[in-house]
């Protein structure tokens, strides 16, 4: 079964601190992931932010006051935190940091922390000084010991106008967190080597033959990987995307380097996964200075690479090698010919029409059982099910 984020609520708690503006950008990201959102703010996170925008962007109430009669019961610390998966705070003051020490009760906020039965996570931003005075880094030490999860802080420039640590994370990367956390680590203690996007060979030094693979499915795999408890090494070609967290990525842009890369880090790898679009072919010879336009015509001698994935499945004692073809025509028989030759345990074929570049992707596994077409979903979701698929393969 896909593991997805739409029956869940959070209740994304707010305090008083200049990064609650933030929170306007967590609530649309949460929401865009199928979250249900709940915002409740403190008295001094209003100060910052309206609850009308938080309102408005979650499409729920939002409350501040133990004393709100919107609740049928009368009791919305009980309530709320009864409808909730987690609760998430961000951004998290030190006050109220403080307050989540000392199991105080004295606000919505507060008071449903400490009645929840639901993980607690919060997401410090304050100046450096508070976030490095002792008193402040004892009360983290404790929620730690409270096993309440302590996103960041970031380092950087501040509001105050100081740098260093206490920077509120990025709702990027809070959204990042909360996926990873609701991920079952199913492949924790696994290696996986991974590669992904399109390779660039260079023709001379200003030109080079490449091609439209954006990446964003190797990237899926290789962040949701490390989402299920992976330690991953991505090896990534030309591309411009925003890295994955927690995963030990490592450029290299033609196809020799990225074959050199893999071979140099595939040792001790439980599975070896090739998403990357790597060039069959590049130029015999690149051009030490540019090309000049002089004849009519130009030709230029193309040479075949050596397969990466080929030649790591054929290793003495390969990894559990998954495959990618993605295809024009006669999709499902030309992946389980390359499924063949190339001698993988499982294969993901896809017609390239649906997926190049495009936010979505169907796919269809073989593997010695048969083929097991995946609905059409975002990139994140098909990698989620072929990485469950392959889980439980390996074990
Ligand atoms: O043979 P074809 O290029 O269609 O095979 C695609 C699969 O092989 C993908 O998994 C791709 O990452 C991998 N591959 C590779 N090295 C190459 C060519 C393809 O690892 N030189």
């Amino acid at each position: 079964m896909i593991s997805t984020s739409s029956s869940r609520t959070i209740v994304l708690g707010i305090t008083g601190g200049i990064a609650a503006y933030k929170a306007a950008q967590l609530v649309r990201l949460l929401v865009q992931h199928n979250y249900k959102v709940q915002v409740v703010m403190t008295e001094a996170a209003c100060q910052f932010i309206t609850p009308v925008t938080m309102q408005a962007l979650s499409g729920n109430p939002v409350f501040i006051s133990m004393w709100d009669n919107a609740i049928p019961n009368g009791m919305p610390h009980i309530e709320l935190s009864r409808q909730a998966d987690a609760i998430l705070v961000a951004p998290a003051s030190a006050d109220f940091i403080a307050k989540l020490v000392h199991g105080r009760a004295d606000d919505l906020l507060s008071t449903l922390c400490l009645a929840r039965d639901c993980p607690l996570l919060v997401a410090p931003a304050m100046n450096k000084q508070m976030w490095e005075n002792p008193a402040t880094q004892r009360n983290i030490a404790q929620l730690h010991a409270d096993h309440i999860t302590v996103l960041g802080p970031d380092a950087g420039e501040q509001a105050c106008g100081e740098v260093g640590l206490g920077r509120m994370l990025e709702p990027d990367d809070l959204m990042q967190a909360l996926q990873a956390h609701f991920t079952p680590k199913r492949l924790l203690g696994k290696r996986i080597l991974i590669t992904a996007g399109a390779t660039l060979e260079h023709i001379d030094p200003v030109r080079a033959i490449t091609n439209l693979s954006s990446g964003k499915m190797g990237y899926a795999i290789a962040q949701v990987a490390a989402n299920m408890g992976a330690d991953v090494t991505l090896i990534y070609g030309h591309s411009t995307l925003a890295l994955p967290a927690h995963v030990t990525s490592i450029q290299a842009t033609s196809a020799e380097r990225m074959y050199q890369a893999v071979m140099q880090h595939v040792s001790n790898q439980d599975v070896f996964i090739g998403v990357a679009a790597v060039a069959d072919y590049s130029p015999a010879q690149s051009a030490p200075q540019k090309i000049k336009k002089s004849e009519d015509t130009l030709t230029i001698e193309l040479k075949k690479n050596k397969d990466i994935l080929a030649d790591v499945a054929s290793l003495p004692n390969p990894p559990f090698c998954v495959g990618f073809a993605a295809e024009s025509e006669q999709v499902i028989a030309q992946a389980t010919q390359k499924r063949f030759t190339k001698k993988l345990p499982l294969i993901v074929a896809n017609d390239i029409s649906v997926a190049m570049g495009n936010e979505l992707n169907q796919v269809t596994l073989i593997d010695d059982v048969g083929t097991h077409p995946l609905p059409l979903l975002s990139k994140p979701e098909v990698a989620s099910l072929i990485l469950q698929h392959m889980a439980n393969m390996l074990n």
